[in-house]
């Protein structure tokens, strides 16, 4: 199967007559070829884009909703099939999948919600028989440049309030998961969405991604993955004074006090270090556990990781699949070693698996470390796999200065049972997302998702915080006096 790009309601081969394969992490297999564009498709998706963003725009939020509510049908009926491809092309295992197809349904009757809404502000004006207000307009075409770790519900949470917003929208997706974007576009093409509103364009950052940062008629950025190429994104959208949306790496980690319920620490830990192979940006790579139950929790977290079962992702007993590929596996081998190098002690894991029906995928074993101390680089760097660090605290404070003490900031959590410490933990954990008694995974789509520090730049997907990045406020003043009434000079007449 080749995937080609859809632009401008058509299916088109790239300008280059390039493809590169598309390879199922769970058993190596080639199971597509992806078109692997150029500049060109970039400039001509964007064109298309601009032409219909103008139409588009006029057609009442309402209308523009409803096709969102059908395209949240359509991921519905679809949602079995889908899920499948999702773990075929990307890895996790099929329940997850599930779950990830349910957020982009989710978002898609949310955001159809919001063509009713799309609120503004009326206010009294200084002035007298002078009427004021503020309403949300489209900013006009949009790119979003989206990971392969979550390939439909997060270019879901980017298009959907572009598009209900009156923006056209050019997606570049992760090269590895293109399978997802065309589905996603048939479903768009299959809802009523007018051609050229929604457009994909597959390919590599360095070509295709940076042509749509740099097109000077793309007028916002919304990008999720590494801190790498999110700082490359902003520096450039900065030159060209654009306006970018980022969300980033993390660095997650639960607390868990000394008075938790340890079976449920236990059970939030494995799901959230654990699930989608801990690639995940909200995935807990660090253990802030009290002293007096570390050993406790040491206890039972083998016991867990032991019975979780590894593999093809397919098969619904499997908790564990495969990382992305070759190379990620690589990329968390160098950083289990770096932390052995650092005098962590491993307490479980810690290699890749290549006997019997794993040498075909990559598959890495859950690994553990415990005695890691909060200036390890295994503390502070985002691995991106499915490795989690221990480290022991004596009170509260401490666990919250550890927790505190990395660049990231997108997700915390902590286990306790003591009201007074949650309600400190929910003040004073810098995280843009804090969970109480619950892992550091499981965002809902209708609140803020995004960071602090260096996991973003200020702005967040999903909730009505989204609308913020794909729309303008214009502030609109009408004087029915008669008369010239000058703002703070005429205001006592
Ligand atoms: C991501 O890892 O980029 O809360 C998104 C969660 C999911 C979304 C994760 N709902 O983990």
């Amino acid at each position: 199967m080749e995937i080609q790009n859809y632009i401008n309601g058509e299916w088109k081969e790239p300008s280059t007559g390039q493809f590169a394969p598309v390879i199922n992490p769970a058993t190596g297999e080639t199971i597509a070829e992806v078109a692997m564009s150029g500049p060109n498709d970039i400039d001509e998706a964007v064109q298309a884009a601009k032409e219909a963003q103008r139409q588009w725009a006029l057609v009442p939020a309402p209308k523009r909703a409803e096709i969102l509510y059908k395209v949240g049908m359509l991921l519905k009926e679809r949602k079995e099939q889908l899920a499948r491809l999702l773990t075929m092309e990307m890895g996790k295992v099929i329940e997850e999948a599930r779950g990830e197809v349910q957020e982009g349904i989710d978002m898609a009757f949310y955001m159809a919600g919001e063509g009713r809404r799309l609120f503004g502000d009326t206010t009294p004006s200084e002035l007298k028989d002078k009427f004021a207000m503020s309403v949300r307009v489209p900013v006009g075409v949009v790119g979003i440049i989206t990971p392969w770790n979550f390939p439909i519900a997060i270019a879901t949470w980017k298009s959907f309030p572009a598009i209900v917003a009156g923006n056209a929208v050019v997606w570049k997706p992760a090269p590895e998961t293109p399978i997802m974007a065309q589905e996603l576009a048939r479903i768009f093409e299959e809802a009523g969405l007018p051609p050229g509103v929604f457009h994909v364009v597959h390919g590599d950052g360095p070509t295709v991604g940076n042509a749509l940062v740099e097109h000077p008629d793309v007028k916002v950025i919304s990008f999720t993955g590494s801190n790498e190429v999110g700082r490359m994104i902003a520096e450039k959208c900065g030159r060209l004074l654009k306006k970018v949306s980022l969300e980033m790496g993390g660095k997650n980690a639960v607390i868990v006090m000394d008075d938790a319920d340890l079976t449920l620490a236990v059970d939030g830990i494995i799901w959230s270090a654990f699930g989608t192979s801990g690639q995940r940006c909200t995935a807990c790579s660090r253990v802030i556990v009290h002293e007096r139950v570390k050993q406790e929790l040491e206890r039972r977290l083998l016991e867990a990781v032991k019975a979780l079962k590894i593999g093809n992702g397919l098969d619904e007993t499997v908790k564990v699949g495969p990382v992305i590929h070759e190379e990620a596996l690589q990329k968390i081998d160098r950083y289990v070693r770096i932390g052995v190098e650092e005098g962590a002690k491993l307490l479980v894991g810690g290699y890749i698996l290549r006997e019997g029906d794993y040498a075909r995928g990559f598959y890495y074993a859950p690994t553990i470390f415990t005695d890691v101390t909060p200036n390890m680089r295994i503390a502070r760097e985002e691995i991106f796999g499915p490795v989690v660090s221990i480290m022991s605290v004596r009170s509260l404070d401490e666990a919250i200065a550890v927790n505190n003490s990395v660049d990231y900031g997108l997700s915390s959590a902590i286990f306790t049972r003591d009201v007074n410490r949650v309600f400190r933990a929910m003040r004073d954990l810098d995280t843009g997302i804090v969970y109480v008694n619950a892992g550091t995974t499981g965002a809902e789509i209708h609140l803020p998702f995004g960071g602090t520090k260096g996991t973003g730049n200020g702005h967040r997907d999903s909730g009505v915080a989204a609308l913020d990045v794909f729309t303008e406020w214009r502030s609109i003043y009408v004087d029915f006096s008669g008369k010239l009434q000058r703002a703070q000079i005429d205001t006592d007449d």
